[in-house]
């Protein structure tokens, strides 16, 4: 007979190592792609991912034993690096820095995008989200990663945080099309977690290319993982934000102004007013950057 508890034992270890979406109508085998691919990799290494006698599951009362790390061999012939070890960062970003460089168009760029396999996110979100607006807006935003709607519906900033960051900008007469908005990391993160450093390191290069493409007059970095990540700074966003500094683009520096997150806002309305700020900045800058070229 069944046992509720070893069922439920079962899903708290999947929710707690982050499987918290089923990405497909059957379930991959790890233990028979892994023991398949450590037979025919030329190693010494012990059975790769063998499966303990108890078969791998929860006992009662106890959580279930982990799998052990499976050597990287393991993951031949799968599309992915070995998801506990992602491709070294450096490794994955010097693949990434290739592919991005090569591209000469944004439609190249995210092609190259939607074909990079070096960020194992890409495994468990159901779509590339790549950008929206207009890319040739004065302003280019740039937030942290896709949530559930963005992932559903391919499209950054489409959820709640985007219907509040859509009335911000309403605010200062902008709109998606006077506006180009992209993230960090094109795929979303399981269950919404906060990006590793070697996920971003791994996709940062398209990022780069992608600014370099759309050669923005102003950037707004939104929350501490885009603003941290785009200035190489290690304060948090509530230090950042409001003071304009320079993106060290390829093209040469570009003003960045670091905003708080819409989510961070929708939690904690009375920074709204900080918000506010920041966005009549945004508008003087714009209004700045229209009046010298015309
Ligand atoms: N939060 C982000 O940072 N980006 C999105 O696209 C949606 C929510």
């Amino acid at each position: 007979m069944i046992d509720v508890s070893d069922i439920l034992d079962a899903l708290r270890w999947h929710a707690d190592i982050g499987c918290d979406e089923a990405i497909g109508d059957t379930p991959l085998d790890w233990a028979t792609l892994t023991a398949r691919a450590a037979a025919r990799a030329p190693s010494t290494a012990p059975a790769a991912g063998s499966v303990p006698a108890n078969g791998g599951g929860a006992t009662r009362g106890q959580p279930a034993p982990r799998p052990a790390p499976r050597p990287a061999a393991a993951f031949a012939g799968t599309p992915f690096a070995d998801p506990a070890q992602p491709l070294g960062a450096s490794e994955a970003g010097v693949s990434a820095r290739a592919r991005a460089g090569e591209a000469r168009t944004l439609a190249e760029l995210e092609a190259a995008l939607r074909a990079f396999d070096g960020c194992p996110l890409k495994a468990t979100a159901m779509n590339t989200v790549f950008a929206d607006g207009n890319p040739e807006a004065t302003v280019m935003l740039v937030g942290e990663a896709p949530g559930e709607d963005e992932d559903r519906q391919g499209k950054p900033f489409v959820g709640v945080s985007g219907r509040l960051l859509d009335r911000m900008l309403a605010q200062i007469g902008l709109d998606r099309g006077a506006i180009y908005i992209t993230n960090i990391l094109p795929w979303r993160p399981p269950g919404n977690r906060s990006p590793t450093q070697a996920e971003i390191a791994a996709c940062l290069p398209f990022l780069e290319r992608h600014i370099a493409l759309v050669k923005p007059k102003l950037l707004v970095a939104l929350g501490g993982v885009s603003a941290k990540t785009l200035l190489n700074r290690a304060e948090g966003i509530t230090r950042l934000r409001g003071q304009w500094r320079d993106y060290d683009a390829a093209g040469g520096p570009v003003p960045l102004l670091p905003m708080l997150h819409p989510a961070y806002l929708l939690r904690n309305p009375i920074a709204k007013r900080e918000a506010w700020r920041d966005m009549l900045s945004l508008r003087q800058r714009m209004n700045e950057v229209a009046a010298k070229s015309s």
